[in-house]
């Protein structure tokens, strides 16, 4: 299956660069993150780190239903969606036109693999997605087996929440498994993280201005 779509809204028509981080929980997206970020400022960029779901109101939310008890299908796709809206006019695109490095853990692909599991089609959840949200330039999307990923979440919090049982991150897998966008660059997740990081770095593209 192929989820590539037309783009509608490249976020290459802006001066700065939108990066993404996706993959399973427990991939290591956050620390990659950080070092990634760091290296680029050493370079001299404007970089700015975010995440989804946000910590705005509708961000804060969705992170109590993971711990609460998750949302009907509908409300939960629904608040995803605008939290990016939110997210989107907030902070990405003001930083995007700015000029900025945004570099973003987790995003619309999040969507199509999570809800996906839920019963939507993930190709139109992306469909919906673009019509709100830029492509992003570029996305590292951090691959790992899924008992690999449930160890260092064990390791990391005790308890896997709603989202991170195993069947459900299989799903995701299987979803993320489908993407083949020339942006996409898919990473081991399981070497170490100076390995990791050393591949990211080669394969950014970034061109501000
Ligand atoms: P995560 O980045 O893992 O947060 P934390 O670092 O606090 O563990 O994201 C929380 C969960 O949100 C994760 O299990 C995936 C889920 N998620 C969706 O289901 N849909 C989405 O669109 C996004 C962005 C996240």
């Amino acid at each position: 299956m192929q989820n590539r779509l037309i783009p509608t809204m490249p976020s290459s028509s802006y001066p700065g660069s939108l990066l993404v981080f996706e993959g399973i929980d427990g991939t290591g997206k956050s620390t990659q993150i950080s070092l990634l970020a760091r290296a680029l400022t050493e370079q001299g960029h404007n970089v700015l780190l975010s995440y989804e779901p946000t910590d705005g109101p509708l961000g804060k939310k969705l992170r109590a239903s993971m711990i609460e008890g998750r949302l009907s299908p509908d409300e939960e796709l629904a608040l995803f969606h605008d939290d990016r809206r939110d997210h989107v006019k907030r902070l990405i695109l003001p930083a995007l036109r700015e000029g900025k490095i945004v570099i973003l853990d987790r995003y619309y692909f999040s969507t199509m693999a999570y809800q996906g599991t839920r019963g939507y089609d993930p190709v139109k959840i992306r469909e919906h997605n673009e019509t709100f949200a830029p492509i992003p330039d570029q996305v590292f999307l951090l691959e790992l087996p899924v008992a690999t990923a449930l160890k260092r979440i064990g390791v990391r919090d005790g308890q896997g929440n709603s989202f991170e049982k195993k069947e459900n991150l299989e799903a995701c897998t299987r979803v993320f498994d489908t993407l083949c966008d020339p942006f996409i660059s898919r990473i081991d997740a399981s070497q170490d993280v100076e390995t990791i990081h050393a591949a990211i770095l080669k394969q950014t593209m970034v061109t501000t201005s």
